[in-house]
């Protein structure tokens, strides 16, 4: 399985350092989609699929701040010896989730959290290219972020992934099993998320940009 999808990351691959630039973004990303394939004509078939570079820089950046609102958010109950209840959870994991929802909605993407030991079955890996990247940043971590083509069942577009580790503030929660506060074994009766150790892997955020409906028409009209 790595040796089919090895080579294929290789060309796709970006391993996108958090604190990196934007700027540095944009130009690894021009790389990896020049302005050049959205131009070619509807005959040729690009390599990747003509989503706009902006596109691609945007979901990178709009990923580093969904991660650093979670960070933020969990180290705010650093330091509160309660046990976080209900309320407190609300400002953590769930209002990510639904962050993410939203920069889907404003952007037209599809914007999850996937992890293999879920807390939400709804986070549940989705497909076998999830799988297999979840494992690849498993196996590799310094790989913080990569692209992947869409799948058949998706259709033209292009997938990315980005990693979430688990930093000492996320214990209070995904600790040990017998150290989970009341309400996530109330409200998570299958919950896995648990026995994390500080750099873990926690699971990673899975954006897919279909393809640029502009793309879509320029297409249309070059063939009518
Ligand atoms: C206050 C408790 C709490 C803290 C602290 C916390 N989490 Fe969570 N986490 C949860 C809950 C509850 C869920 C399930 C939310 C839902 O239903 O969508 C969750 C879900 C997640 C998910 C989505 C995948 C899944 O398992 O459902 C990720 C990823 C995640 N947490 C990562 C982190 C990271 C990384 C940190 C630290 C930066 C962190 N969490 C800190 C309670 C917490």
């Amino acid at each position: 399985m790595a040796q089919i999808l090895l080579p294929s990351l290789r060309r796709l691959a970006l391993t996108a350092l958090a604190s990196a630039a934007m700027v540095l973004f944009g130009a690894l990303l021009l790389t990896l989609a020049p302005p050049s394939a959205l131009a070619a004509p509807a005959d040729a078939s690009p390599a990747v699929a003509p989503v706009e570079p902006a596109a691609l820089a945007k979901a990178v950046v709009a990923m580093e701040g969904l991660d650093r609102m979670r960070i933020t958010l969990a180290a705010t109950l650093e330091g509160r010896s309660e046990e976080p209840t209900l309320q407190t959870m609300k400002e953590v994991c769930k209002p990510v989730g639904m962050k993410a929802a939203a920069i889907g909605e404003e952007n037209g993407w599809q914007v999850r959290q996937v992890a293999t030991k879920f807390r939400n079955p709804d986070h549940a890996p989705a497909h076998a290219q999830e799988r297999q990247v979840i494992d690849l940043f498993h196996r590799h971590p310094a790989i913080t972020g990569l692209w992947q083509p869409a799948t058949a069942e998706q259709g033209a577009g292009v997938n990315y992934y980005r990693r979430i580790n688990v930093e000492p503030s996320c214990l209070a929660c995904h600790g040990t099993k017998a150290s989970r506060p009341a309400f996530v074994t109330e409200n998570y009766p299958a919950d896995r998320a648990f026995d994390f150790k500080a750099g873990d892997l926690r699971g990673m955020y899975a954006v897919f940009i279909p393809e640029a409906p502009l793309a879509r028409d320029t297409l249309v009209d070059t063939k009518g």
